[in-house]
């Protein structure tokens, strides 16, 4: 896929200005005055961090596993850390989160939203312990870097489908086998996280019973 990158001092989101713009296009921000995280919260987007937009042109086969093909094209663009994969769409360094993902729907566009703590994290009232990854990537070096990845994964998954990316996808997932929990709007379900389905709900297992969740927050216990 060829890209045209399209960088901002500061922007209210990358996710809204990506909007307005033909799938192809990725937009940088070195600031957000606005940058959203999943279900409406606040990406807190101080300088130094990167704030990333990739506009995608929908695709029905690919769409539902865009989080995952974009999480491992994160965790595999940053070998030099010991990342891991936390369901949906976290990637987290040392159990604490350093990147999160904000897929979008625009017409007949996706965007793909990608915010990483590369030199800074915020610490007061998360949801989910944070770390940064110590100033050692520039914001343009880790999208060069994701340029990469996606192309060699999107290139995986039409020659092997979600199989092969789901495999690669629980290599580097934390917590399969373990006791979790799982947060919805209105109940709270807990159990062992069985591992993925061929459609990417989270499954988990409460006695003989395996339950598919489809969003949440995932907790490990
Ligand atoms: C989450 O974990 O809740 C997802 C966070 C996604 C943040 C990124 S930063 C770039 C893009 N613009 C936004 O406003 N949000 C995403």
């Amino acid at each position: 896929m060829k890209w045209e990158i399209k960088q901002f001092n500061s922007l209210v989101s990358t996710n809204t200005t990506a909007r307005g713009y033909p799938a192809g296009t990725i937009v940088m921000a070195e600031t957000q005055t606005g940058g959203r995280g999943r279900y409406g919260r606040v990406w807190q987007s101080p300088k130094g961090n990167l704030y990333v937009s990739f506009v995608f042109e929908s695709d029905p086969i690919r769409d539902q596993y865009l989080s995952f093909l974009t999480g491992l094209a994160l965790a595999e663009s940053l070998p030099e850390f010991d990342v891991r994969l936390k369901w949906p769409n976290d990637v987290l360094l040392d159990g604490k989160k350093v990147a999160g993902i904000l897929l979008e729907n625009c017409g007949d566009k996706i965007i793909v939203g990608i915010g990483v703590n590369l030199i800074s994290n915020p610490t007061k009232n998360m949801l989910y312990p944070t770390a940064n990854l110590g100033a050692q990537l520039s914001p343009i070096g880790l999208v060069k870097r994701l340029m990469i990845q996606y192309e060699a994964l999107f290139d995986v998954f039409e020659k092997k489908g979600f199989k092969k990316i789901r495999a690669r996808w629980l290599d580097l997932a934390v917590g399969v086998g373990d006791s979790i929990s799982v947060h919805l709007p209105t109940e709270e379900v807990m159990g062992i996280f069985e591992g993925i389905s061929m459609e990417g709900a989270l499954l988990i297992k409460q006695g003989k019973t395996v339950r598919s969740i489809t969003a949440g927050d995932v907790f490990l216990i």
